[in-house]
């Protein structure tokens, strides 16, 4: 199977309700593919394994389930192995190598676009204007977004070999085009 995005967000909205889980998958496809571009990679199929990382959370919503038992219904419905190990391999747990590119960038932009979106939706401009250095300083404030995970960030860009600063300024980029689709103000309607 090439799977395409069609396959891959039918799958997502079959095992997953909450608007804001969709939303991190729309958030991370976004980031995951903004790279793939970057890097001439297969786009579809990096955004394919992006939205499918967290598809099983709903459904196995803790670690000793999630996402190790979503691998077999992947491979029931005939993703490539592929990007069933690059799913596996988002999470920190299963401490699985992160031995392609696909596997460390998915993990790279897992939590900084989550974190990215929460500090676009406390801005009256959402993410127009964002700063990689406003970022940074919410990092810093551990009760801000407090679910996400502040080592992941700073490993996640490490792994990816960019400065901090360049990778938080990507995500931005990535996520401004679907502003609307994460719930976030534009800048223009703000005026
Ligand atoms: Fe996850
Ligand atoms: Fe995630």
């Amino acid at each position: 199977m090439q799977p395409t995005r069609e396959n891959a967000w039918e799958t997502l909205t079959r095992y997953t309700q909450s608007e804001s889980l969709l939303r991190h998958a729309l958030a991370v496809e976004a980031s995951t593919r903004f790279y793939a571009r970057r890097l001439g990679e297969d786009e579809e199929r990096w955004g394919v394994t992006a939205l499918l990382h967290d598809f099983d959370y709903e459904i196995h919503p803790t670690l000793d389930q999630h996402p190790q038992e979503g691998a077999p219904i992947l491979r029931e419905e005939g993703y490539p192995e592929e990007v069933v190990e690059a799913v596996l391999s988002h999470a920190e747990h299963l401490d699985m190598p992160r031995d392609t590119p696909l596997k460390r960038t998915l993990f790279a932009c897992d939590e900084l676009s989550g974190f990215v979106h929460a500090c676009g939706l406390v801005r009256p401009t959402g993410l127009e204007g964002l700063e990689p250095k406003s970022v940074k300083k919410k990092l810093k404030q551990p009760s801000f977004a407090a679910g996400v995970h502040r080592d992941e960030v700073y490993a996640g860009a490490e792994l990816i070999g960019l400065a901090l600063d360049e990778h938080i300024a990507n995500v931005v980029a990535a996520l401004q085009p679907i502003s609307e689709q994460l719930g976030l103000r534009r800048g223009a309607d703000a005026a």
